[in-house]
């Protein structure tokens, strides 16, 4: 029996066109794993710790190699609950609005968090940056108001999926999966409604080998 996350990193839960197509995935996925854990978290809903001086100042203490102060302790269990919750399962989906640009913000607090040393890398002197989240498969979904096709000139604005896939395979993910929805916007509702539909196919597809 495997456990699988599903990070849903969109506010927009029912209107939300990545939540769409990844709970399309994770419905395929469900009825061929039939005994597999589905852990669902929205990032707008979940208590995640802000990562604020307290928390930076923990962070700093190990890094120094000093013992955590009683707050700091505190602050780092918030911390350290987080990344468990991450690191305790075996496969992941993503599904990722891009705002401005990137990711919404509620992703990047997620990914403070779970970027420590020790927990999500390591560096040593001899062999550099090393990710310790390895072996495990990570299916993003992106939805982008816009166009951002590989070859075009839109594809220099795109830092959503070019830094999910840098900080994900910083931290070991090497299989990076991606189902991409294009223009949700741009090209008026009809366009997203069939993009999404294709989407979803695609997204259905995958599910089977993942
Ligand atoms: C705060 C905010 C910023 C956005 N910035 C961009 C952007 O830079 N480029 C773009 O193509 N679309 C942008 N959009 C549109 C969203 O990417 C689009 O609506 C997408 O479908 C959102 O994902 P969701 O449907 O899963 O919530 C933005 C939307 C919001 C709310």
């Amino acid at each position: 029996m495997s456990k699988l996350l599903y990070i849903q990193a969109s506010p927009r839960i029912q209107r939300s066109h990545s939540i769409a197509v990844a709970d399309a995935f994770v419905a395929a996925y469900e009825q061929k794993h039939a005994d597999d854990e589905i852990v669902t978290v929205n990032l707008f809903a979940a208590s995640i710790p802000n990562f604020d001086g307290l928390v930076v100042q923990a962070k700093y203490t190990i890094l120094h190699g000093q013992p955590h102060s009683d707050e700091e302790q505190q602050a780092w269990k918030n911390v350290e609950r987080v990344i468990e919750q991450f690191t305790s399962v075996d496969k992941y989906v993503l599904a990722v609005p891009m705002w401005n640009f990137g990711v919404p913000y509620r992703l990047k607090q997620y990914i403070d968090i779970l970027v420590q040393p020790g927990y999500t890398f390591s560096y040593s002197e001899d062999k550099g940056y090393q990710g310790l989240v390895v072996g495990k498969p990570l299916l993003v979904v992106y939805a982008r108001g816009g166009e951002y096709p590989a070859g075009s000139e839109a594809e220099a604005f795109d830092m959503q999926k070019k830094y999910v896939e840098l900080i994900f395979g910083f931290m070991g993910f090497k299989d990076i999966r991606s189902v991409v929805v294009e223009p949700t916007l741009q090209g008026g509702p009809d366009v997203a409604k069939t993009r999404v539909r294709e989407a979803i196919d695609r997204a259905k597809e995958m599910a089977v080998n993942f």
